[in-house]
């Protein structure tokens, strides 16, 4: 069954971070605005998803979560589905959400001023929360060849200083929608390993998976040898429902299980109901919508990708995850905000600038494509037409 995901796109309502957005650029004229800088799509979520929030709302009963076995169950369904790994239920936390979670990871294995290793340029949020926790932010910038991101661990091995205690891994990729190979993950696996590292896997992105591509899940490579990982997993970015606050925490290995639980404790955190509930629903029956989902945003990216790389010096990044567009600007413009004020000003497009992901990042610019294909049509109209010149 193919689902019309053009017929589920949504009017973006006022509390949304995508209008603060708009509005925070001083413009009067808000409803000119295309806005492609903030990571949720412009889509409802899959019916199934509607009705299950409906059924909570007829139904009238507001108060706390229960049902974590029903959530669990699903969640282990749903990788082992999807991903062909099967976590343990006792190894499953919940968390408002994963930034959240990283901050409880934070503390819970690491203390102020501990060295924090991303490999940039990443999701801004990493960089936010470590500083937050007054941990210390190790950038090891990746290596652009062909056209696509590489980790390189040579350099990292030699920017080692003995304080580092953590990698935050992102996979795939954002930005750049890399999606990590085996032995690309393996051989991280093996760098932790050797350096007594904590690794965080980030993979809110793992179901976004163009179609014909697969990605592996982290705990498949390490199986056997490398325990010290902690993997994160969400809903909430594959059928956008981010408001609903939640993400999952899974930890094979008991002694970090132990501290994370003791961490999470501090936090006073309990399950936000209807982020639960929603993403129950999701994952009991939204793989074939997903599935359509990616479909649509594929024909997206190829016009996208098509289009923006006919401006002369102007790349975009081949995505094979994420519906988030990474485009190379640094070789039309000299400074990134004059790339960002042409954008807003005179294309009144909302994006992310490239330099708040980090090391790397100047001058490359995130476009969110996760919207209907005329407004992607409009979008690449007025980029070309501001940067063609
Ligand atoms: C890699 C990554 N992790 C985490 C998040 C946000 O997660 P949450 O909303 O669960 O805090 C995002 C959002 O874009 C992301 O790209």
């Amino acid at each position: 069954m193919a689902f019309d995901i053009e017929k589920a796109l949504v009017s973006i309502p006022e509390r949304s971070l995508k209008v603060d957005e708009i509005k925070a650029t001083g413009a009067k004229d808000i409803e000119n605005f295309i806005s492609m800088g903030v990571a949720d799509m412009s889509f409802k979520p899959p019916t199934i998803v509607l009705d299950a929030l409906s059924n909570e709302i007829q139904q009238g009963f507001f108060g706390y979560y229960g049902g974590l076995s029903n959530y669990k169950a699903s969640l282990r369904t749903w990788m082992k589905r999807m991903h062909s790994w099967e976590p343990n239920s006792e190894w499953i936390h919940t968390a408002h959400g994963l930034v959240a979670a990283i901050g409880t990871a934070l503390r819970a294995y690491t203390n102020k001023g501990d060295g924090i290793i991303l490999f940039s340029p990443v999701y801004h949020s990493f960089r936010k929360i470590i500083t937050a926790n007054e941990r210390k932010i190790v950038e090891c910038p990746m290596i652009i060849n062909d056209g696509r991101y590489y980790l390189d661990f040579d350099l990292l091995e030699s920017m080692l200083t003995g304080r580092e205690k953590m990698i935050i891994f992102c996979s795939p990729h954002n930005p750049g929608g890399r999606i990590w190979s085996i032995d690309e993950q393996r051989e991280l696996a093996y760098f932790c390993n050797r350096n007594k590292l904590i690794l965080i896997v980030d993979e809110i992105h793992n179901d976004l998976i163009y179609p014909n591509l697969n990605h592996v899940t982290f705990p498949l490579v390490a199986d056997g040898f490398f325990e010290e990982f902690i993997l994160m997993t969400s809903t909430t970015k594959t059928f956008n429902i981010a408001g609903g606050l939640m993400g999952n925490v899974i930890i094979p290995s008991a002694r970090l299980r132990k501290k994370f639980a003791k961490a999470n404790m501090a936090t006073g955190e309990s399950p936000n109901r209807f982020g639960m509930i929603m993403g129950e629903r999701a994952m009991d029956e939204g793989q074939l919508w997903l599935k359509s989902l990616m479909e649509y945003i594929e024909e997206n990216r190829n016009l996208f990708d098509k289009e923006i790389n006919s401006i002369p010096r102007v790349r975009s990044m081949r995505l094979e995850a994420t519906y988030l567009a990474w485009v190379d600007f640094s070789a039309l413009e000299k400074e990134e905000s004059s790339i960002m004020k042409k954008l807003i000003v005179d294309a009144k497009i909302i994006a992310k600038p490239g330099s708040s992901f980090g090391l790397g990042g100047n001058k490359f610019v995130r476009f969110n494509l996760a919207t209907s294909r005329s407004i992607i049509e409009e979008a690449i109209e007025r980029i070309k037409l501001v940067f063609n010149k």
